[in-house]
């Protein structure tokens, strides 16, 4: 018998999610379950309770977590998403059914482009509960599916536990090296054994990366400098094409692509852009209602918590779960679209 646990106290006065949802009555529903791997709900909550100030707090430790602890799970996804139990997720990643010619064919304001999925490989416990072994199983076998990527996805896997000191200094120079995770990643067991297992692959152009055993068990991003949206698309779309035909990914009907964190559920897509917006960076109240009408975020480009600096944003998509990658990235595209006609009124 495992013991139960009390109820997190420590939930008192945080704002996340967790807090809100996790009542003490599905508290006691659900502390005794356990998922056929063994996970507990102490393992879901624990990021939340130990950072109360998670904006979400919750992490899945294998697929079979998203219904032992739907309880849970359930109202934070409508919450997030609004995604009802009842919803199905649809995936198109066909980049015919994109409509994006680049918004700023004369490059004066998009910097960069980047799109990004998350994926993990069905039957596997997530990165949050995976054991060493499991995740060293997982580096070597992707990593020998991208060597074998041939045309202009072919190019080279550098393990995090023993790279030399100069392909480090290359990749950091690159923006390609990820760190190990901050303290909302690793309380929710995603630092564990670090770096051990864990990796980046990128091709030769630099224009296509996957990082292993981050966040998720792969994350596969397409990016290139300028605007041409469709095709950092389509190139993304060719590489999980390929990797799909070597490996399956966890994905089910409700939820489509299954990941670690709830906020990535579905497409499991962030598509960016870094962009300049100097006038609008002075209006911040217009560039917050174009990005509601656009479901867009918008960040500073120095990762998830950062804030604007001179004038440069990072602009995603918001939505990711019951629609299509393709609706994703028209989303970011037609935002980008009005962001740069409304820059451009602000500067006559
Ligand atoms: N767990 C953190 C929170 O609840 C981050 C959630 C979204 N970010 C992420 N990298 N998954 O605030």
């Amino acid at each position: 018998m495992t013991q139960v646990p009390p109820y997190p106290t420590q939930l008192a006065g945080s704002s996340s999610l967790l807090a809100k949802y996790l009542t003490k009555d599905i508290f006691d529903k659900l502390c005794d379950k356990t998922t056929a791997n063994g996970y507990t709900l102490a393992h879901a909550i624990n990021s939340g309770v130990q950072n109360p100030d998670s904006g979400i707090g919750v992490y899945a430790a294998d697929e079979e977590s998203y219904d032992v602890f739907a309880a849970l799970f359930d109202p934070i996804i409508y919450k997030y998403h609004g995604h009802a139990k009842e919803d199905k997720h649809q995936s198109d990643l066909n980049s015919v059914n994109l409509k994006a010619p680049n918004p700023d064919p004369t490059g004066k304001y998009i910097l960069s482009t980047r799109i990004r999925v998350a994926r993990n490989l069905r039957g596997v416990p997530l990165g949050t509960a995976i054991d060493k072994d499991q995740r060293d199983k997982i580096a070597r076998d992707i990593s020998a599916v991208l060597c074998g990527f041939t045309g202009e996805l072919s190019g080279t896997y550098y393990s995090l536990s023993n790279m030399s000191e100069a392909d480090r200094l290359s990749l950091v120079g690159d923006h390609f090296l990820f760190k190990a995770g901050d303290r909302y990643l690793e309380s929710a067991g995603l630092n564990r054994h670090w770096p051990h297992g864990r990796g980046i692959f990128h091709n030769t152009d630099k224009t296509f990366l996957v990082w292993i055993n981050e966040e998720d068990q792969l994350r596969i991003i397409s990016m290139q400098s300028g605007g041409d949206i469709a095709r950092v698309f389509e190139r993304l779309a060719t590489a999980i094409d390929m990797l799909s035909t070597k490996v399956q990914f966890a994905y089910s009907d409700h939820l489509g692509y299954i990941t670690s964190c709830p906020t990535n559920l579905g497409t499991a897509m962030r598509a960016s852009v870094h962009i300049r917006l100097p006038n609008l960076s002075k209006k911040s109240q217009e560039l917050e209602a174009i990005a509601q009408i656009y479901h867009l975020q918008i960040r500073g480009i120095h990762g998830e918590h950062s804030s604007c600096q001179d004038g440069v944003y990072d602009i995603s998509n918001k939505r990711r779960l019951g629609i299509t990658e393709v609706r994703c990235v028209q989303d970011m595209h037609d935002g980008v679209v009005a962001l740069i006609k409304r820059e451009q009124e602000l500067a006559l």
